[in-house]
């Protein structure tokens, strides 16, 4: 589904992924770990075609992405959920939905947004996936945030792609509802057999959702393993990275002089 080898990507002098390898197979949710900064954005970037590689191999849903004519195929295979959900908010629940289907139309159909019946019911299906099917005529803007994220997964699941890319999709919403936004991404997916890459900065969220965690530290892989293999010696390497090596200063003098019980 998604298999990247020794994935290169710099901007400027600013080298942002270091050789990345990474397999991904239908189904599996992956959780990306790493802090702000590591690469997580980039990497996504670069799988659905935002971002080109410097060097390395990159298939994405059959597609390689290191040919750049290769860009528009790849937007029926690799879909976008965002953090800030991306929707129209004057338009119906529906309508926004539907435009996960404008890739699959003609340039015609396309521009004059001619839906047919068939996009129609799969997006009003797309909406019962994530639990919205009641809400398909309402206008956006009256949806909490909650809903709005799970319309913004219903518009991904109507473009009928292989991957899913989810850039922080949780990250500005309330616990609960965080956990339900991702309950609903897992499972609509699962059931689709779509692989997914979900970026978190949540430990708790990845463990409970992620059938499978990889964590990024300067742009290089530090962990890719089990749910429970996430222990303190894998957070460590994710999220206590150093720029470099730091050599500890010598003490001051006076430190010596200090007894161990100290002055009184
Ligand atoms: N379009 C861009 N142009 C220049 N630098 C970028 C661009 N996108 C990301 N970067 C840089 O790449 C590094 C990694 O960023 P990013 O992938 O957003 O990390 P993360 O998502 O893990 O926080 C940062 O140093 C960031 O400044
Ligand atoms: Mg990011």
């Amino acid at each position: 589904m998604i298999h990247a080898r020794q994935l290169r990507k710099s901007f400027g002098s600013n080298h942002v992924l270091h050789g990345i390898d990474l397999d991904v197979q239908p189904g599996e949710f992956v959780v990306m770990l790493g802090l702000s900064g590591a690469g997580k954005s980039t990497l996504l970037r670069c799988m659905n075609g935002l971002a080109q590689p410097d060097s390395g191999t990159l298939q994405v849903g059959g597609i390689d992405l290191m040919a750049r004519h290769s860009r528009r195929q790849l937007a029926r295979q690799a879909a976008m959920v965002f953090q800030h959900h991306n929707l129209v908010p004057r338009l119906s629940v529906l309508k926004n939905v539907l435009t996960g289907r404008l890739g699959a139309l003609s340039t015609l159909p396309s521009m004059l947004q001619l839906f047919r019946q068939s996009d129609i019911a799969l997006a009003h299906e797309c909406l019962e996936r994530v639990g919205l099917a009641h809400k398909a005529h309402e206008r956006t803007d009256s949806l909490s945030g909650g809903q709005m994220q799970r319309v913004g997964i219903a518009r991904a699941l109507a473009q009928q792609p292989q991957v899913i890319l989810a850039d922080e999709p949780v990250a500005s919403l309330d616990p609960k509802t965080a956990r339900s936004v991702l309950q609903y991404l897992r499972d609509a997916t699962r059931g689709l057999g779509i692989a997914v890459v979900c970026n978190l900065h949540q430990v708790d969220y990845a463990r409970e959702f992620g059938d499978r965690i990889v964590g990024l530290a300067q742009g290089r892989m530090v962990y890719d393993g089990s749910t429970h293999g996430l222990d303190e010696a894998a957070l460590q390497a994710i999220y206590h990275a150093q720029p470099q090596a730091v050599t500890p200063a010598a003490p001051h003098p006076w430190q010596h002089a200090i007894p161990a019980g100290g002055l009184l």
